[in-house]
């Protein structure tokens, strides 16, 4: 059947198989010899010292993995600080004056912080937020948008043993107000606002309305003029740049932290309503962030670097701040959209600043491609060296787009898998190493035990599909899963296995030379436009409108088109009408943010359910995507998917003749 949308397999069978790395960049690749899976294969739990030498220790660790787990611990007995090791090191070596951050405003006003600058605002600010009251282990909530105050936040929060919970802004105000007593925060810090292509978003006055209604207190806010505007501090409200003021020139002595201490936690979207809390630890993350940083993005003190991620998600924790500032690069940042002003807008930065290295999202690079190859043909890109992509998987015609555009055919591509929980990057091909296929990530990185298997944990065949799991711990593992939770456990997990394993909650498929292609989430969890939301939180938001009954949300599965489809069942006797549809709209911007709004609300007087009662999501899959759908005698109403999928038809103007 034809519906104007392609399936991944034509396009893949399309291409060439591989890709090797140019030689050119394998002469200078940081990782160009092939026996490092080998040596790493044979020396683990060991192999990991070679990540953890990259850091700088107060006390050494005694033994890399501790424990037959669980529990595990890594590098237990050592302690560090993960501010130092992004700072005072590289100040202290030969990086005193190399540019740190290079940030660029909306309006291309631009700040430029050397490593010295940075460290002094973080010593400056660590010490405003010492004054207010914050000690190690307090949790500090960050609620900004990437401006160069959240990564300074974030190594003042570091410098002082303070976890942070950074919030993407985008979240709303509930969103935000479920973070903060998710992790108990007394602090928050967030700005005025900010400007979205070309609309401001008063950020403070939804941070007020969270703080009204989170259970605890929240003792003091520190508020960052973005605006400029005369934005009213009220009670237990502080100036960011009055606070740093008071605080010029002082040193913070960095507080000395276990390597198994907490450096951040970060709230994630998983199978349940309720935001799922992962705890990072300082040594083990870091030394994952950092070696992969290194290895994989192959960055080191002479690169200038760019990624399109945002420092609220994790992409942005481990490869904005921590992990290239580990290293010492120079790290290029942008406010607001790459389209805006103009849709060359990273272009232009990557040929201003000589960036080397550029990381973005397969979403990201789909919209490259229909804005058009003549903006970046327009701009001088020669100085790339390495383009990488992380978010989902990437389909193959935008692969050989983003190679042939953006690389010149003289870059290679690192299509990198892993998630909030894993901390860094699992699966992916080095640059200076592996050859490169289209669509599939790679292998394991060394020393990494992931696997595809059955539902028993048994290997997949080549190219049969089954579960991504990781069989072995890793360094950058959340504190959770090293105590030994398993989140698997908690909803229905469909793989079970003797001895310890952490399902991923991805599908995927492994080919003959090992490489692992992911095919997406099998759980309840969906990504959107590079966005991850449990399909429980969008669906709770959704039922809480007056007169719906019932919802069930799913995501479209097609590389040209991001968004979620909702299917919502009213009261018998209410009409599904637009003001229904803008109650709905309106309830999930409130709860969670403008980013789960359905593209499409259907209402349906049934949802597809088996006798038992449970809503059979997979029929909506196939209707939402045009896709054939399967044996639905089992369900108790199958006269629904029918319905639903002329509904769908006609709502979409899509049919089988269409094309
Ligand atoms: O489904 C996988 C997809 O993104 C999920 C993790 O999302 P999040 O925790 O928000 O982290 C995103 C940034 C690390 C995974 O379970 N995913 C991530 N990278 C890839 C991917 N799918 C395919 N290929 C990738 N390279």
């Amino acid at each position: 059947m034809s519906n104007g949308r392609e399936s991944g397999t034509p396009e893949q069978s399309a291409e060439p198989s591989g890709r090797l790395p140019p030689t050119g960049f394998v002469e200078q690749a940081n990782a160009a010899d092939a026996s490092i899976y080998e040596t790493f294969e044979s020396t683990w739990p060991d192999c990991w010292e070679q990540a953890a030498d990259r850091l700088t220790w107060n006390d050494a660790y005694d033994t890399v993995l501790s424990g037959d787990g669980p529990p595990f611990e890594w590098f237990a007995g050592g302690t560090l600080n993960a501010s130092v090791n992004c700072l005072d090191r590289h100040v202290e070596g030969d990086g005193k004056n190399r540019v740190a951050i290079k940030w660029e405003s909306r309006t291309g006003e631009t700040r430029v912080y050397t490593y010295q600058d940075l460290s002094r605002e973080v010593n400056e600010f660590a010490a405003g937020l010492r004054e207010l009251g914050v000690e190690a282990d307090d949790v500090v909530t960050l609620y900004m948008p990437n401006i160069p105050e959240l990564p300074i936040a974030m190594l003042a929060c570091a410098r002082l043993g303070a976890p942070h919970n950074v919030v993407f802004a985008g979240l709303s105000a509930d969103a935000l107000a479920t973070r903060l007593e998710s992790a108990a925060s007394n602090y928050l810090v967030t700005c005025d606002g900010y400007y979205r292509r070309g609309n401001p978003i008063l950020l403070k006055r939804k941070a007020d309305d969270a703080r009204l209604t989170v259970d605890h207190d929240v003792r003091e806010t520190v508020v960052v003029d973005r605006l400029d505007g005369d934005t009213h501090l009220g009670a237990n409200q502080h100036d960011y740049h009055e606070l740093v003021e008071r605080h010029a020139g002082t040193v913070v002595d960095p507080v000395e932290r276990a390597a198994n201490d907490c450096l951040f936690l970060i709230h994630t979207s998983g199978t349940t309503g309720e935001p799922k809390k992962v705890k990072h630890t300082t040594g083990g993350y870091l030394a994952h962030v950092t070696w992969t940083t290194e290895t994989v993005l192959d960055l080191g003190p002479a690169d200038t670097y760019l990624s399109t991620a945002n420092i609220g998600w994790i992409s942005g924790h481990s490869y904005v701040v921590y992990g290239p500032l580990a290293v010492g690069s120079t790290v290029v940042m942008y406010e607001g959209a790459p389209d805006y002003p103009e849709k060359d807008r990273i272009w232009n930065l990557i040929e201003s600043n000589a960036v080397d290295v550029f990381y973005t999202a397969p979403t990201v690079i789909r919209s490259f491609m229909k804005w058009g190859a003549e903006y970046p043909d327009a701009h001088d890109l020669s100085s790339l060296r390495l383009l990488g992509t992380v978010g989902e998987p990437i389909n193959p015609r935008a692969w050989k787009w983003y190679y042939e555009h953006i690389g010149n055919e003289d870059c290679p591509i690192v299509d990198t898998w892993w998630q909030t929980e894993t901390g860094g990057m699992m699966v992916t091909t080095l640059p200076g190493i592996d050859e490169m296929k289209p669509g599939s990530a790679g292998r394991p990185i060394p020393g990494t035990d992931a696997q595809v298997v059955d539902g028993t944990g048994a290997a997949c065949a080549p190219d049969d599909p089954g579960y991504l799991v990781i069989r072995r711990p890793w360094p950058g593992m959340p504190l959770a899963l090293q105590r030994g939770r398993r989140w698997a456990d908690d909803h229905a997990a469909p793989v079970d296995i003797d001895g310890w394993f952490y399902f991923t909650g991805d599908g995927a498929k492994v080919d003959d030379d090992g490489y692992i292609t992911v095919l997406g989430r099998v759980d309840d969890v969906i990504n959107v436009s590079g966005h991850r939301l449990g399909t429980m939180e969008v669906e709770s938001a959704i039922v809480d409108v007056d007169h719906v009954v019932e919802a069930a949300v799913v995501s479209i599965d097609d590389p040209r088109e991001d968004g979620i489809y909702a299917y919502v069942t009213l009261e018998a006797g209410v009409t599904g009408d637009e003001a229904i549809r803008n109650h709905i709209v309106d309830r999930v911007r409130e709860r969670i943010g403008p980013i789960a709004i359905p593209e499409e609300i259907i209402f349906t007087p049934d949802l597809p359910k088996t006798r038992s009662g449970k809503i059979m999501r997979r029929f909506l899959e196939n209707i939402t995507n045009g896709e054939q759908f399967g044996d639905t005698s089992t369900l108790r109403n199958p006269e629904v998917v029918g319905e639903l999928e002329s509904i769908v038809r006609d709502r979409t103007g899509t049919s089988e003749d269409s094309e």
